[in-house]
């Protein structure tokens, strides 16, 4: 009789660490927000403002965890987990989990094979990769049985927003969504984008803020109706778009949608900039968005500037600079066997990954100032007068031939072998420009 009882006690207690549901009771849930109210204030405020709040979502609709998952701990009469995943967002918000999941923002944690995770590591050291990189990005939360809340303090806290989650879900909703209030505005705002997308390789931020679309939005914030259950643009506010407007929120036509990709036709941080797969469905997806406030010769003369100053920047100077560095690879002429021990090396990679980047983003997004005097002004300079001397320093023949034929043979680089005059001619009369007349379309040579 005994034996049955203990076995009984023994299986109900199993059964309820099993099943958080039947294990936890409503007194159990209750009292995270009393305790916490006290403990964590802040944060319980924060949420008892929140749209979860009104909807009764607690505490324990988002912390709750079964006892067997990785992460779980028992804590106040339940089993909860610190982290709350996209897989438990989702669990209430399955459209804006399943958009997420493919989307290049979810995949933002897998960046140990790059080039940037490699300068990270060896030319600074893991504690910079961990504050750096992997804050925007996302870095591999471990597990430490010793640590209260089984996280090891070395990989959480992180929101990265392609964080690798012990769940084994990716991302971070809050990479965005600002805990605990989970605020409509807060993430209409162009500061939410601005973590992350800043800095001298992807300067959005700043190239928002000198646009007219910035400046209209900065002036006119109060009007932006950002409190707005509703946030159609053209309809619920019309003064200015902000970065969610034309990559994620909604147009008359259009849902909102967590896929970044979903509007871009280009890829414009590539070292060459290729057309994305379905490029003309996305393009048209972004042009919906403009079609709210402008005409159609308007954005569509936006577009062809954009293609224009794209191909200058592949035709003039990504494709033969990035044809140089495959030649001193493929004849073994960059100096030491380890990447990035040499200067040419690192003049190319800020050619591309950095005033490439910026001239091409300002063209985008109508910064002038990065497309030019941040972007191909400097590319230029760094071009002539860095890579290309720093390249015939190093005497292979073949880079070295590659480098005379361009500046000799190439209309669009043989004017050191001009003078000025001429040169100014040719601007005046107009000779000059028409070497980049095929330039203004999306697809070379069409
Ligand atoms: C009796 C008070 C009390 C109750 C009830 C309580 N907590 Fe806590 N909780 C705490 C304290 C104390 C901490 C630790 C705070 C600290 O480290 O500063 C904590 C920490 C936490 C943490 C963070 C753990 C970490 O360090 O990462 C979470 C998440 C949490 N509580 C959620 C809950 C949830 C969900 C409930 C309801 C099931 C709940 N708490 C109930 C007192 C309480
Ligand atoms: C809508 C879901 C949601 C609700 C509701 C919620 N949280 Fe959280 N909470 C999160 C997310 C997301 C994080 C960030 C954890 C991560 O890195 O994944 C978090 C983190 C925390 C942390 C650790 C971070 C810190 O700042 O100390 C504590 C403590 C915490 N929550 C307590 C609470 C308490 C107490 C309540 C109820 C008053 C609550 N949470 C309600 C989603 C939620
Ligand atoms: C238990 C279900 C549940 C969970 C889990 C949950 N939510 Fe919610 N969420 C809701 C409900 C209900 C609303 C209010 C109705 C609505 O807007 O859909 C809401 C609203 C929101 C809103 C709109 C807020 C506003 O100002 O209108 C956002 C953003 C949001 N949730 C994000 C999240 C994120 C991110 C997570 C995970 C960290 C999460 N939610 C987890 C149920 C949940
Ligand atoms: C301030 C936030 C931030 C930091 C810090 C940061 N990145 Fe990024 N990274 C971004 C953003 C934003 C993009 C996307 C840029 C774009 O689309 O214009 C990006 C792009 C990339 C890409 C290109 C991905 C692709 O799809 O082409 C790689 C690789 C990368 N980062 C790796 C790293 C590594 C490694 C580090 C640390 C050495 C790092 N990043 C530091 C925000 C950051
Ligand atoms: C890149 C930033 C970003 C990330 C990451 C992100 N969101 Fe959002 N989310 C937004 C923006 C912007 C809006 C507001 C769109 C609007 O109202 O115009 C939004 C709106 C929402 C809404 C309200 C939807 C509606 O129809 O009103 C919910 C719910 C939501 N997000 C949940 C999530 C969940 C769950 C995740 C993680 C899987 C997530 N978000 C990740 C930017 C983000
Ligand atoms: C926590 C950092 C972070 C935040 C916040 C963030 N992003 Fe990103 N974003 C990234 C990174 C990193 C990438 C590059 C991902 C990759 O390709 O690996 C990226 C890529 C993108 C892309 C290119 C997507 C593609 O498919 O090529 C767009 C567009 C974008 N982000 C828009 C936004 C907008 C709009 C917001 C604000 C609503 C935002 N992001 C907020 C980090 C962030
Ligand atoms: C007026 C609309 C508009 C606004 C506002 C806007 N963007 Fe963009 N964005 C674009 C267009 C157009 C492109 C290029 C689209 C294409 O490739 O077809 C682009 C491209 C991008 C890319 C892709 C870059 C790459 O490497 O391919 C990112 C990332 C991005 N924007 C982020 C942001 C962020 C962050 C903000 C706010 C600070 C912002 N955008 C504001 C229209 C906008
Ligand atoms: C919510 C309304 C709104 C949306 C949506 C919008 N714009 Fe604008 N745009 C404006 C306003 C307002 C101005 C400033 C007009 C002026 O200069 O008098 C502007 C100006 C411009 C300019 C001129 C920049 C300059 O320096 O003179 C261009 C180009 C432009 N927008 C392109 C676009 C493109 C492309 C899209 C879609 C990707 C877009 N806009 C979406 C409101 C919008």
């Amino acid at each position: 009789m005994k034996t049955l009882q203990v076995l009984l006690v023994v299986t109900l207690f199993v059964v309820m660490a099993a099943s958080p549901a039947f294990a936890v009771t409503e007194q159990v849930k209750g009292k995270c927000m009393t305790c916490h109210k006290e403990i964590t204030a802040g944060l319980y405020y924060q949420w008892r403002d929140s749209e979860h709040a009104l909807n009764n979502v607690t505490c324990y609709d988002c912390h709750g965890a079964k006892r067997s998952e990785v992460d779980a701990f028992m804590h106040e009469g339940a089993y909860i987990a610190t982290m709350v995943t996209p897989k438990d967002c989702g669990a209430c918000h399955q459209k804006e989990s399943d958009e997420f999941q493919p989307s290049h923002h979810a995949k933002a944690g897998q960046i140990l094979d790059s080039n940037d995770a490699y300068l990270a590591h060896v030319i600074g050291g893991n504690p910079v990769a961990i504050v750096g990189c992997e804050s925007c990005h996302g870095g591999k939360v471990e597990i430490d049985n010793s640590s209260p809340n089984k996280l090891a303090a070395g990989s959480w806290p992180n929101s990265g927003i392609g964080r690798l989650n012990p769940d084994g879900s990716v991302g971070a909703c809050n990479a965005c969504h600002v805990r605990h209030s989970f605020d409509r505005a807060q993430v209409r705002q162009p500061e939410t984008c601005g973590k992350c997308h800043l800095g001298p390789d992807h300067p959005q931020k700043e190239i928002y803020e000198e646009s007219k679309h910035g400046i209209q939005y900065y002036t006119n914030i109060d009007k932006m109706n950002l409190d707005s259950d509703r946030w159609i643009v053209g309809q619920d506010y019309f003064v200015a778009p902000t970065c969610a407007t034309c990559h994620l929120s909604a147009t008359k036509d259009q849902p909102i949608t967590h896929e970044a990709g979903a509007r871009l036709s280009w890829n414009l941080r590539a070292p060459v900039s290729k057309l994305q797969d379905n490029w003309e469905t996305k393009r048209d997806n972004m042009q919906n968005v403009c079609k709210s406030c402008h005409s159609d010769v308007f954005f569509q003369g936006h577009y062809k500037q954009l293609d224009g100053l794209t191909h200058l920047y592949n035709e003039k100077f990504a494709k033969p600079s990035k044809e140089i560095m495959g030649i001193l690879r493929k004849n073994g002429s960059l100096p030491n066997s380890a990447a990035f021990s040499n200067n040419v090396e690192w003049i190319y990679w800020e050619l591309w990954h950095h005033e490439g980047r910026r001239a091409r983003h300002g063209a985008a997004m109508m910064g002038p100032d990065y497309a030019w005097w941040n972007g191909i002004y400097e590319v230029g300079q760094h071009f002539y007068f860095k890579f290309i001397p720093e390249v015939q320093k190093l005497g292979d023949e073949e880079a070295n031939a590659f480098i005379d034929d361009l500046l000799t043979n190439n209309p669009m680089h043989n004017w050191m072998n001009k003078n000025t005059a001429d040169l100014k001619a040719d601007i005046e009369s107009g000779e000059l420009q028409d070497l980049y007349e095929g330039f203004y379309q999306p697809v070379l040579g069409r």
